[in-house]
């Protein structure tokens, strides 16, 4: 049963349609006589504004509008409307019984008597904040989505399956010097040249074939000339999975490109210049062994043997000549110190002992050299290379031997170093360990901002003549530098 109000000016005839709109909860459906009084109410108005029937009846429907709308006059209005229109439809906030708001959907329909005169009207309101919500949520995720493609400096589209543009975003538009209606719903064909526009298609053609996200780079022909863009390219989905459209961002790389090429050609210039540096170090270190021991030695040589036969002049001792011979002996041993003096010398610039002998043989010479130097102990394991190696591997592979063994008198603190030589006939590992303090080998090799050159030295040596070297080492642990290379082709 409609519930009625006291002056019933209007009533539905047909009872089971009044029993039917009672029960109706999704809607409030009511009636307001000729001045806009509830004369009728039914579930779904009880649910949505919260008044009960009793409550309800007979009051004004001004009150389910907010303040606002009422200081505006918005009730009187609506009547007036749907009686000069016979209906009034709206979309708005209206008040709960609670004073609580909720967006609602109203129909206001003009009830006329025979005789064309307002008798009431019918009014029906649907609660539709979810609605309302969803469209509000929809918009702030359109807006946060538009501000992302707005302001992002990689240049961003979506195209339909078809290939057809639509959406693209400011820095697009910007790079390509197009306009947005230029673009939006068309092809590639239809805005790039033939060329480009094959590539980009091709692209797309290779995301949708896999269905899955493509990364790859694309030289594209912008207003301002060629660039190199990194792109991501993605298939964009329906809700049943199906592939719809294709999305892009393109970050242009040229610049870093560049760089990196200038930095590798740099590296690489350097690696040059340290290369010649170390050829005209060995040249020269070659001529001053040459002098020392085929000038300087044989003239020590000479001395040598015209004192000893000096000294076999002499008449014997006490013979008057005491003074004479001491003097002599004196300087033989003067001779023989300037010799091994040099040979000393000899052994940091290129040992004779190289050139005729090879690597192998020099190690252990130079072992014996350093340890009369050092106290520290010398172990040389391995076998010569057969056949030697090219001159500039073993001077480079020697060269390694004697920066690494100097660090290990200047820093390690060791007792002893065992150097291991072998060549199994296509590689040739030579290793120098240590017993000593060790250090951080993963930390660059720098102190106080200054690059430690020994380091870098032995690394370009070995890379120089095709090596791989291994710097094995941590505080407390000894040091081991390995170099292994292939010492015959193929
Ligand atoms: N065998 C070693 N034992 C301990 N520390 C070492 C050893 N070899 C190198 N180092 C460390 O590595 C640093 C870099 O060595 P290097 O480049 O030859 O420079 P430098 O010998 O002029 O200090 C050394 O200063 C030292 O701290
Ligand atoms: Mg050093």
């Amino acid at each position: 049963m409609l519930m009625k109000a006291k002056p019933a000016l209007i009533s539905p005839s047909d009872e089971s349609f009044a029993a039917l709109v009672e029960s109706v909860t999704d809607y409030a459906i009511f009636l307001l006589d000729d001045v806009g009084r509830v004369a009728s109410w039914n579930a779904g108005a009880e649910r949505i504004k919260g008044y009960s029937a009793q409550e309800a009846l007979g009051l004004s429907y001004e009150l389910f509008f907010t303040s606002e709308d009422r200081a505006a006059g918005l009730p009187a209005a609506a009547l007036r409307t749907a009686q000069e229109e016979g209906r009034y439809r709206n979309e708005g906030w209206r008040r709960r019984r609670d004073g609580s708001h909720y967006w609602a959907g109203v129909v206001l329909t003009a009830l006329k008597s025979a005789e064309g005169g307002v008798r009431g009207y019918l009014k029906v309101t649907r609660d539709l904040s979810e609605r309302h919500d969803a469209a509000e949520r929809l918009r702030e995720s359109e807006e946060r989505f538009r501000a992302f493609m707005s302001a992002s400096p990689s240049l961003m589209f979506i195209k339909d399956r078809a290939g057809r543009y639509l959406l693209v975003n400011d820095r697009f538009l910007a790079r390509f010097g197009l306009r947005l209606d230029q673009v939006l719903g068309r092809e590639d064909v239809e805005l790039f040249a033939p060329d480009q526009a094959g590539r980009f298609v091709e692209n797309d053609t290779r995301v949708f074939a896999l269905g899955a996200p493509v990364e790859f780079e694309e030289v594209a022909r912008y207003a301002d000339g060629e660039r190199v863009n990194a792109v991501s390219k993605f298939p964009i989905r329906d809700a049943g999975g199906n592939i719809v459209a294709i999305g892009g961002i393109a970050n242009d790389i040229s610049e870093s490109r560049r760089t990196a090429r200038e930095l590798a050609e740099t590296a690489e210039q350097l690696r040059e210049v340290s290369n010649r540096l170390v050829e005209i170090q060995e040249s020269e270190r070659r001529e001053l062994a040459y002098e020392l021991h085929d000038r300087v030695g044989q003239n020590l040589t000479a001395l040598n043997i015209s004192l000893n036969i000096l000294m076999r002049q002499l008449p014997a001792a006490g013979g008057g000549a005491d003074d004479l011979r001491v003097r002599l002996v004196d300087a033989l041993r003067l001779i023989e110190d300037t010799a091994l003096c040099i040979e000393d010398v000899m052994g940091g610039l290129r040992p004779p002992v190289l050139v005729n002998f090879g690597l192998f043989a020099a190690l252990r010479w130079y072992a014996q050299q350093f340890e009369k130097r050092s106290t520290i102990a010398v172990a040389v394991g391995g076998a010569e290379t057969e056949p030697r190696l090219s001159a500039e591997r073993e001077t480079a592979i020697y060269r390694i031997a004697q920066e690494a063994m100097t660090n290990v008198a200047k820093h390690a603190r060791a007792t002893r170093i065992d150097i291991d030589f072998r060549c199994d006939g296509a590689t040739l590992v030579m290793s120098i360990a240590d017993d000593g303090v060790g250090f951080d080998a993963a930390a660059p090799g720098r102190r106080s901002g200054q690059p430690r050159w020994g380091m870098i030295n032995l690394r370009e040596r070995a890379r120089a003549i095709g090596g791989r070297l291994d710097i094995d080492s941590a505080p407390g642990r000894g040091t081991k530098i390995t170099i292994e290379l292939r010492c015959r082709p193929g």
